[in-house]
């Protein structure tokens, strides 16, 4: 097990330079499964996630070839192999391999997924998408066989936007006979840049970013080079961050739009932003920020990823602040250790309600999940004194090179094994 320690108080300054969107990677790298060739995919952000499906590639006999934020993926003597439940239970994307095998083999065997404890996490609508378009599903304890004779485009209306079923249905439609179209399909960048890799490679797909998505089915996926983008919530972690500690504090190498919902926020809170093409900079603090609410939503709504730091900026604020999650029932496991650090935070039902500003000062804290995790480093940070953070392997899923980016603009900040 390994602990972060977290000398607070501390101004920041300098730049952070952004990695590959997890989300989006956890996807890419078992949808490259599905070209007759090889694919590259680079700006791969190096975190476990990585790791983990990387490890399913070979397992399925994938050739893998890793270097530097790069990899080359190259599945021609693939073998489709049940996945185990370690190998599906290490990580919620896992379940990208069942939209990709049943496209590419027409057959995936797995186990339910894992992930973070932030709520019941249903697949239901990744499984209507696979029915829909042929399949037939089996569920022996929690192992899932989904195969189909033959896959068939379908109108596929999504209950929910839901972000991991308009994905898992894209892989599995991309190579089934005639035309799919997804309707209420989920519209963030991560599945803007799925689909357009899968273009790369020769599919049909038009209408990625929008609430409908229409796929044609094709035979054969070819080789393909492909850059994963920045990570959206990666920087939008860091610009809270920047606004919680910072001074001339620049998160680099991201695109400002895909967080337009926080700038948002934080320019109505006072916040002193510098706004650029492919940066944002934290200018000079505010202090004490205005207090706001804020609810999350589907993309281009506020994030339910950058609820728990950015509740943390409301400790901050002047006045009440109140923080109502709609996409995830779990998402409040932050709060306890935010007040054990001295906030003023009260929940009722799916709605925290934040009194500002308080002082906050270092404890020991438990990281119950990836941004939970993420906004305890940010009230450590913020906290006056040493804050002892345990189970931070669910932040190492998320972050790349969380130590080394936060050291170099001034926090002090060390991981050990216990
Ligand atoms: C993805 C993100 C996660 C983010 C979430 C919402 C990845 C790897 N993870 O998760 O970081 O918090 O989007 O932005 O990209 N639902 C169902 N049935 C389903 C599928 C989803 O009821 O079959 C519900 C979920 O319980 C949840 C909502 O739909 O309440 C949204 O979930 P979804 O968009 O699918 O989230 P994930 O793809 O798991």
């Amino acid at each position: 097990m390994k602990l972060m320690e977290i000398d607070g108080g501390r101004e920041l300054s300098g730049t952070i330079r952004i990695s590959g969107a997890k989300n989006a990677t956890v996807a890419l790298i078992p949808a490259a499964i599905l070209t007759d060739d090889e694919a590259t995919i680079c700006n791969i952000p190096e975190i476990t996630d990585t790791d983990a499906l990387c490890d399913i590639l070979e397992f399925l006999k994938v050739k893998v070839n890793r270097a530097s934020e790069s990899i080359v993926i190259d599945p021609k003597f693939m073998e489709n192999a049940e996945i185990t439940e370690e190998f599906s239970k290490k990580l919620r994307a896992s379940y990208y391999f069942m939209g990709a095998l049943l496209g590419k083999f027409k057959k995936a065997v797995m186990y339910f997924p894992g992930g973070c404890s932030i709520g019941a996490r249903p697949i239901d609508l990744h499984l209507k998408g696979f029915e829909a378009l042929g399949a037939t599903i089996k569920i022996e304890k929690n192992k899932y066989i989904v195969e189909a004779e033959e896959l068939k485009g379908a109108n596929i209306y999504l209950d929910i936007a839901s972000v991991g079923a308009t994905i898992n249905i894209m892989l599995a439609a991309v190579k089934a006979k005639g035309k799919t179209v997804i309707d209420n399909a989920a519209k963030e960048p991560e599945i803007v840049n799925v689909a357009t890799f899968l273009n790369n490679m020769g599919a049909k797909i038009v209408g990625a970013g929008t609430s409908t998505i229409k796929i044609e089915g094709v035979d054969h996926l070819s080789k393909c080079f492909h850059e994963v983008i920045p990570d959206r919530i990666e920087a939008g972690t860091y610009i809270i961050i920047g606004a919680l500690c910072g001074k001339n504090f620049k998160v680099d190498n991201m695109i400002p739009e895909h967080v337009d919902s926080l700038i948002s926020k934080l320019e109505e809170m006072d916040v002193n932003l510098e706004i650029g093409s492919d940066y944002v900079t934290i200018l000079e603090k505010n202090k004490p920020y205005k207090a706001t609410n804020v609810k999350t939503a589907v993309y281009p709504g506020f994030p339910t990823d950058l609820q728990q730091p950015f509740t943390v900026l409301l400790t901050q604020a002047h006045g009440k602040s109140k923080v109502n999650e709609t996409i995830w029932e779990n998402r409040f496991m932050h709060v306890p250790y935010l007040n054990n650090l001295g906030a003023n935070i009260i929940i009722q039902n799916q709605t925290a309600t934040i009194l500002g500003p308080t002082d906050l000062k270092g404890t020991s804290v438990v990281a119950t999940d990836l941004r939970a995790g993420a906004a305890l480093v940010a009230a450590a940070l913020t906290a006056t004194g040493k804050t002892t953070i345990t189970n931070v392997e669910h932040i190492l899923r998320g972050y790349e090179q969380i130590i080394e980016k936060l050291t170099n603009v001034g926090a002090k900040i060390t991981i050990k094994e216990i």
